[in-house]
């Protein structure tokens, strides 16, 4: 670590290896606002994380796990106020409102820095400025981007150093006038002389700001997850979005899996789906053991960066996509050996768990971890609990949006080409929401228009991983509501010129689209699909379609696109019976009359700039629906 004491405005130290006088400049300029204690120039290394980790056992930030249950693991538990995303705080402030449009939070940007120069001033009194340089994406990939994130927060930093490339190469990859997203970060709690700090210190104040413009990130009062751990959300898809649509690429909320068959095809598929959906055990996903020979493996499991390359062998334009993180932020309820073997054994050492619950043998445990809950366990909140305070009171022993940091080469599925600088070629798209009603298990779009519409249209019933209501349907596109950082018909405009682009150049590399729905219930409220390793069936299927340009592999076309019939998917080795597969395929009109009336709602709030062809698309839907 490279320390250095403020002393009263004195000029900065950096160390020789930061040969940027810009990104000095800039450090000296928000250390001068923030009053930072000290400067600390983070360098990746082990050392520095290492002992990042034993100052905040110290402080009883972090506790340290059981070495022989959990090797070189730790639990952070937060304030109970600081748990999840912040949307209603998360703010797009471009120069005029419709450019954010309107399903962001906007502000006039000169008014927002009035509001943040006054948050920030003094804000890290008496706390370390950490300086946190990270590649979002392979060092030096034609695909990646760099960002440096200024942090008052050591957990910040120590989460950093897993999710994001971090650290001295950095700096070479920068040089002397190389370009970076500027992150500032404070968790809102200066320390007065000789105060000892909250074990998880917040602000109720809280603001997660974006200027598209400039390209700066500015995010106070929150210490937790993607308000605080700036490479995710806010630079790899709200600030990245508007990049790509400067410069003709793709920032996505999409998972990145490579799936091949016994006869040795492989592709890569990207995959959209909302918040808590089970991206996670899909991007990891364990064939069932009739599948012999099948193999998925795993290039990213949240977020992807696509951008249209020429292939140098064919000389075809084809998307190629990264994976910007180099950790997973997973959410741990629900996740066990069965649902996910693959992120257990991700996260057997070297891991951050945050607001699960600890047992009596200093391991960590969640709701869904197991059958039997252990008979005693600390409470994300320090609180005893048993299985009988549950049943009494409902509290659970981890919060719903609990997580684990671990970073993606523990994963024992973890794809060749994960790190591959050049990425990987896609060769298909899958959108999927959490419907319980309407939308059958999948659906292949006849054309790229047909597939921007269903993504665009796309909704889910809500998750724990942002604050808010639970369970309602709301309209996500593309996964992408609180993500995309300008006005939403625009990004539809985007996906619509990526499309013709790509069509221009290399029709036969357009990538297919599909929309899946793991979560139809029956009339009991059960989920009728078995989910996790079963969706490998059709994964199968779509591949099957993928590799057959002539579209002779089994399916039937209706009114939203083609899906498979029951004797199109392998059933081997699971009981499924074709009425089970009715209930989650069928096409019920009145739902959706019901569910085009939502589109129509949905096309009406985001009526500037909307592409006509998507509304075409639907008025199309409509006529055929009521013939
Ligand atoms: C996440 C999210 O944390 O989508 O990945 O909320
Ligand atoms: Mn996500």
């Amino acid at each position: 670590m490279n320390q250095s004491t403020m002393k009263g405005g004195s000029a900065i130290h950096a160390p020789a290896f930061v040969r940027q006088q810009k990104l000095i400049n800039w450090v000296a300029e928000i250390a001068a606002l923030t009053q930072p204690a000290n400067i600390v120039w983070c360098d990746g290394s082990q050392e520095e994380y290492d002992s990042l980790c034993a100052a905040m056992v110290a402080t009883g930030t972090l506790k340290k796990l059981n070495p022989s249950k959990r090797p070189n693991s730790f639990l952070a538990c937060s304030d109970p106020s600081d748990v999840a995303r912040v949307e209603d705080r998360t703010f797009i402030c471009s120069a005029s409102k419709e450019d954010a449009g309107p399903t962001n939070n906007w502000m006039e940007p000169g008014e927002m820095r009035a509001t943040l120069s006054n948050l920030f001033a003094g804000c890290m009194q008496g706390r370390t400025l950490y300086v946190v340089p990270f590649s979002m994406g392979p060092l030096g990939s034609p695909i990646a981007h760099i960002g440096v994130e200024l942090s008052d927060s050591p957990y910040v930093v120590a989460n950093m150093r897993i999710m994001t490339r971090m650290g001295r190469a950095v700096y070479d990859v920068l040089g002397t006038d190389g370009e970076f997203v500027p992150c500032v970060h404070s968790v809102g709690a200066p320390l007065a002389a000789g105060q000892q700090g909250a074990a998880w210190p917040c602000n109720k104040t809280k603001y997660i700001v974006h200027f598209p413009q400039s390209r700066e990130i500015w995010s106070y009062g929150s210490g937790y997850g993607g308000n605080a751990l700036l490479g995710k959300k806010c630079f790899a898809l709200r600030i990245a979005s508007t990049m790509g649509r400067d410069q003709d690429w793709l920032a996505e909320h999409m998972l990145i899996l490579g799936v091949e068959s016994p006869e040795g095809k492989k592709h890569y598929v990207a995959a959209a789906f909302p918040s808590a959906c089970g991206k996670t055990n899909f991007a990891m996903l364990i064939p069932p053991a009739s599948f012999e020979g099948w193999k998925v493996t795993t290039v990213g499991d949240d977020i992807a960066w696509i951008k249209p390359q020429v292939d140098e062998k064919t000389g075809d334009v084809r998307l190629y996509a990264i994976n910007p993180e180099a950790g997973y932020f997973g959410v741990a309820p629900g996740t066990n050996e069965k649902t996910n073997y693959n992120c257990m054994a991700s996260m057997r050492e070297n891991t951050i768990f945050t607001n699960v619950a600890l047992t009596d043998d200093g391991d960590v445990w969640w709701e869904g971890l197991s059958k039997e809950a252990p008979a005693h366990l600390i409470d994300w909140q320090g609180r005893d609990w048993t299985p009988a305070i549950a049943l009494e009171t409902g509290a659970k022993a981890a919060h719903p949006n609990a997580r684990f940091t671990v970073a993606a080469i523990q994963n024992p599925v973890i794809d060749p080409a994960w790190d591959d600088p050049a990425g990987v070629p896609i060769s298909a798209f899958i959108f999927g929401g959490r419907r319980s009603t309407t939308v059958p298990l999948v659906t292949e779009a006849r054309n790229w228009l047909e597939g921007v519409y269903m993504a665009a249209t796309m909704g889910s019933e809500t998750t724990a991983a942002a604050a808010g209501q639970m369970g309602v349907v709301r309209r996500d596109p593309f996964a992408m509501l609180p993500f995309t950082g300008y006005n939403m018909s625009d990004y539809f405009q985007h996906w619509l010129n990526i499309g013709k682009m790509i069509t221009a150049a290399s029709p036969l590399q357009l990538p297919k689209i599909y929309c899946v729905n793991w979560f139809r219930t029956d009339a009991d409220g059960k989920f009728v699909w078995p989910g996790f390793g079963d969706n490998m069936r059709v994964l199968k299927w779509i591949l099957e379609r993928i590799e057959d340009t002539e579209g002779a592999t089994g399916g039937i076309d209706h009114l939203f696109g083609i899906s498979p019939r029951f004797t199109d998917l392998k059933w081997d080795g699971l009981d499924f019976t074709q009425a089970q597969f009715d209930i989650i395929t069928a096409i019920d009109k009145n739902a959706w009359r019901e569910e085009l009336k939502l589109h129509t709602e949905l096309f009406e709030k985001l009526q500037y700039h909307l592409p006509q062809e998507l509304e075409a698309n639907r008025q199309a839907l409509e006529n055929a629906l009521s013939s």
